[in-house]
């Protein structure tokens, strides 16, 4: 990874906390302390399908590769993987379950429990799923600054991220923006498919245009952008990224 691409993030994959340390340090009474929290405990902690986890989870795998490539900007990487793996946690509540039951994958063998479970989501947070995102991450004491960056990063905001100058806010939305429900794709398609599903971006060509220079502007610091071989590579770092411990959680 291009070392000089990041501001912090060299702690990327630390140890799981919770070990008995009484043998390390020689004490004669056990001590533990917490388990760190982690993507997995959160998926577990707020109920989130398994196809929601696992989009969050390769567009966390994307981003990584971006920013290992990325060369000659700052990344913010540790909060950049945390908005990633979080950043649609509570997005059951918006699930058209009836009308897409088929990207629930695997699980719409149980769509009668996850249809529960969107009720008691939407009984307990409401329907407006930033906002039932933004409750869960400061109910899990995930730190201000990837709550900002999850926030911050929906497509709206697009013209904005390409005219600025945060590349942390580049590769998130990007990252995003190549992982449909149903895999990676390319921005095309993705921009395609999002505009034809939600209603609200319908004819928002300001928005794709700004998508497309997003996509220009990582391509010219971290080539190659994404490969046909990183599809593989992508789905080979979800169990790992799985426990990727988050920052004050
Ligand atoms: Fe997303």
């Amino acid at each position: 990874m291009a070392a000089n691409c990041f501001s912090s993030g060299s702690n990327m994959f630390q140890e799981p906390r919770g070990e008995n340390l009484s043998s390390a340090i020689g004490y004669t009474q056990k001590m533990t302390v917490p388990a760190a929290v982690t993507a997995q405990s959160l998926y577990d902690r707020f109920s989130v399908p398994p196809n929601l986890q696992e989009h969050m989870l390769r567009v966390a795998a994307v981003a990584e590769i971006i920013a290992g490539r990325c060369a000659g900007v700052t990344v913010d990487f540790s909060s950049l993987m945390s908005a990633c793996l979080l950043h649609d946690l509570g997005n059951i509540v918006k699930f058209e379950i009836d009308k897409y039951p088929h990207y629930l994958g695997a699980e719409v063998v149980r769509r009668d429990y996850w249809e529960g479970v969107q009720r008691d989501m939407i009984e307990r947070y409401g329907t407006d799923d930033h906002a039932v995102t933004a409750v869960m991450l400061e109910e899990a004491g995930i730190p201000v600054v990837v709550r900002r960056l999850i926030d911050s990063k929906s497509f709206p905001h697009a013209i904005e991220i390409a005219d600025g100058t945060d590349w942390t806010r580049k590769i998130f939305l990007y990252s995003d923006l190549r992982v449909a429900p149903l895999g990676i794709v390319s921005l095309d398609e993705r921009l395609d498919e999002a505009l034809a599903r939600l209603e609200k971006y319908r004819g928002r060509a300001d928005l794709a245009d700004a998508a497309r220079r997003i996509e220009s502007q990582l391509a010219s610091v971290s080539s190659p952008l994404l490969t046909d071989a990183d599809s593989g590579v992508i789905d080979s770092r979800i169990p790992e990224l799985r426990k990727f411990p988050l920052p004050g959680g």
